[in-house]
């Protein structure tokens, strides 16, 4: 019942409008019984909006695309991991404080360790942007040895230097994505309007390697529909949202997150 003491959590980005954070979190709070409300916010001026949610005592705010880089600026804390990832995805209102931190690079981690060790394992990278950064930081949190594969080589051996990598290559360099023993996919490559392509051509793939792509929508896309058919172990993208998800709600909570709930929540709205 939502009441006069209900805490509110939102999630901003622009566009928000596909976001299945309120779904999830929701049906978390109902779980528990708790008297917190999830809502999605699309969010214009980003600085107007993060000084509008402190006042109005918002009590956590996730955020999305495009603005987990710029929402840097307009919070009073960030933790040094999100620091160093460059990037924040939640931010606490701790009495007025406003508190970031980033959850993006465990969660890729929790799905990957569901499915496979990644200690000692050569992992292929692919992408050099935002996602890449949160992935490589958890990557080098499990003492994998990564190797980073760019359309952009400059963006490659640039990311390799700053996270100390193993190796860095163009992105048509397959053959080296072939040895690798786990291969992600961290751009936006088979999402709309790409739905229907890989990001690196199906016959690369080896039935031994571990494969996962951060993206979700759609939940089966091209590049792992490829992987299942090569025989691969396959990670899909929602399950980033799903662990990712589960510390936003411990942060926010206080409490030990209900994840099937929350899965369940996930699966009934995946596209
Ligand atoms: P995000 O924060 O989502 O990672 P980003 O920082 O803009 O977004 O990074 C996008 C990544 O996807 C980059 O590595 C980009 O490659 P370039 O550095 O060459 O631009 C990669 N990317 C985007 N579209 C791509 C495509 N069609 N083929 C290959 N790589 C692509």
């Amino acid at each position: 019942m939502i009441d006069a003491k209900t805490k509110i959590c939102c999630i901003i980005g622009n566009p928000v409008e596909h976001s299945l954070s309120p779904q999830m979190h929701n049906a978390a709070f109902n779980k528990l019984g708790l008297n917190s409300v999830f809502v999605a916010i699309k969010v214009f001026n980003l600085q107007e909006a993060v000084r509008a949610l402190k006042q109005l005592n918002f009590s956590a705010i996730v955020v999305t695309v495009p603005h987990k880089q710029e929402v840097m600026n307009y919070v009073d804390e960030i933790d040094p991991t999100a620091q160093k990832i460059g990037a924040v995805n939640i931010i606490l209102n701790k009495h007025g404080i406003l508190w970031a931190t980033n959850t993006d690079w465990s969660g890729a981690m929790d799905s990957l360790k569901e499915k496979t060790i990644i200690s000692g394992k050569t992992v292929a990278v692919i992408g050099a942007g935002g996602a890449a950064r949160a992935v490589v930081y958890g990557l080098k949190q499990e003492k994998a040895r990564v190797w980073i594969f760019n359309r952009t080589e400059k963006k490659a051996v640039e990311l390799a230097k700053e996270f100390d990598l193993d190796k860095a290559f163009k992105l048509n360099e397959t053959a080296k994505i072939s040895e690798a023993e786990v291969i992600i996919n961290t751009t936006s490559v088979g999402m709309e309007p790409g739905i229907g392509i890989s990001p690196i051509p199906a016959d690369i793939i080896r039935s031994n390697q571990t494969v996962f792509d951060i993206v979700y929508t759609p939940h089966k896309t091209k590049f792992l529909k490829s992987a299942k058919q090569r025989g691969a172990n396959v990670v899909y993208g929602y399950k980033m949202v799903l662990y990712g998800g589960t510390r936003i709600f411990e942060l926010m909570t206080d409490k030990k997150a209900p994840a099937k709930i929350m899965e369940k929540a996930l699966k009934d709205n995946l596209l």
